[in-house]
């Protein structure tokens, strides 16, 4: 990796812009395999207890799709014969779950949720640590972080904003279901054609880019990489193992895949984990309407705990 990356290319940046607008569906291979419904009623129930996620019958051929290639690896000829491994093998339903899951991130997604960390968030915590009121360590925790573009992204801000020099330490938890998702994150290296979706100043500051045989791909610095802890957590899980109080947490677009019921129960248990001034950044289609009382949205997609104040905006419905 080089040491400095002088500027975005912009024709990267429309490229990338172009890909975005793409519809977000996918192709089915002609080698798929068949399934029944009873077959795809075992892996719906499954998967709903193990990681939350209802799967209607019309994400049948999302399941056909993704999980033919691995019957064709073990050479299955039923998705039963799969269904009883999985079964049998955690580290099968380890796979099963990373084949199913939707990972698509962007670095400084949702832009209006980074412009209020920056503007809002971050001068009220060094206002309040000028006045004694809070101490210099700022932890976040990126829940459902995927390829780590978010943590990253937070990363980038914080230390820009918030650096050692200045007495601060930045503590960023970052936890995925999918070990494969997480293994990249911790890679830090990704193709240089999403460098277009980082503010220049942060790129030139916080990311290499790659030559030799590592053209093509841009890294995280060390000095951003070294502030994230990563850790593989299902949210759909009774307990979370993390401990302390977070600042901030950011859940977005994962609660978008479990239903109402199982949406409630991860919101509260993550509230557990927030400090009382804490905030909370779901995704911007990610609805809270039925937690009005233990939620109230600062603006849209941004909340904080309890009721909020009397004729404040309460838990903000988006859908
Ligand atoms: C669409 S990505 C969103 C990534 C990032 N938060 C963002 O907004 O760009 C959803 C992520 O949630 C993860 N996920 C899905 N179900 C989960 C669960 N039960 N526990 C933890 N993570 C889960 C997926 O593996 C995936 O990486």
């Amino acid at each position: 990796m080089t040491h400095t990356i002088a500027r975005s290319d912009p024709s990267q940046s429309a490229a990338l812009k172009k890909r975005r607008a793409l519809p977000h569906n996918f192709k089915i291979d002609p080698r798929a395999k068949t399934i029944t419904n009873r077959e795809f009623q075992l892996f719906q129930k499954l998967i709903f207890r193990v990681a939350g996620i209802w799967l209607t019958p019309s994400k049948t051929s999302l399941l056909v799709g993704r999980l033919s290639k691995r019957l064709r690896q073990l050479e299955l000829d039923t998705f039963d014969e799969y269904y009883n491994i999985v079964c049998e093998s955690k580290d099968e339903l380890t796979c099963m779950l990373d084949a199913i899951s939707t990972n698509e991130t962007h670095f400084f997604r949702e832009s209006m949720q980074f412009e209020f960390l920056e503007k809002r968030i971050v001068p009220q915590w060094m206002a309040d640590a000028s006045d004694g009121k809070r101490n210099r360590t700022v932890r976040v925790w990126s829940a459902g972080c995927s390829t780590g573009q978010e943590p990253y992204s937070l990363a980038m801000t914080l230390l820009h904003h918030l650096p050692p020099s200045a007495g601060w330490t930045i503590d960023i938890h970052a936890t995925d279901l999918s070990t494969r998702v997480l293994d990249i994150a911790k890679a830090a290296t990704w193709e240089f054609g999403k460098a277009g979706e980082i503010p220049d100043h942060f790129l030139r500051a916080f990311m290499l880019r790659g030559y030799g045989d590592q053209k093509g791909k841009m890294k995280a610095r060390p000095e951003i990489r070294s502030l994230i802890h990563f850790s593989q957590l299902n949210l759909n899980d009774a307990n979370y193992p993390v401990h302390g109080k977070f600042d901030l947490i950011l859940c977005r677009n994962v609660l978008i895949y479990f239903n109402l019921d199982t949406r409630t129960q991860i919101v509260r248990r993550l509230l557990q984990h927030l400090t009382p001034q804490g905030y909370l950044f779901v995704g911007h289609s990610e609805s809270l309407h039925a937690m009005t009382g233990e939620l109230h949205s600062i603006i849209p997609t941004i909340y904080k705990q309890g009721a909020g104040e009397k004729g404040g905006k309460r838990a903000h419905a988006t859908k």
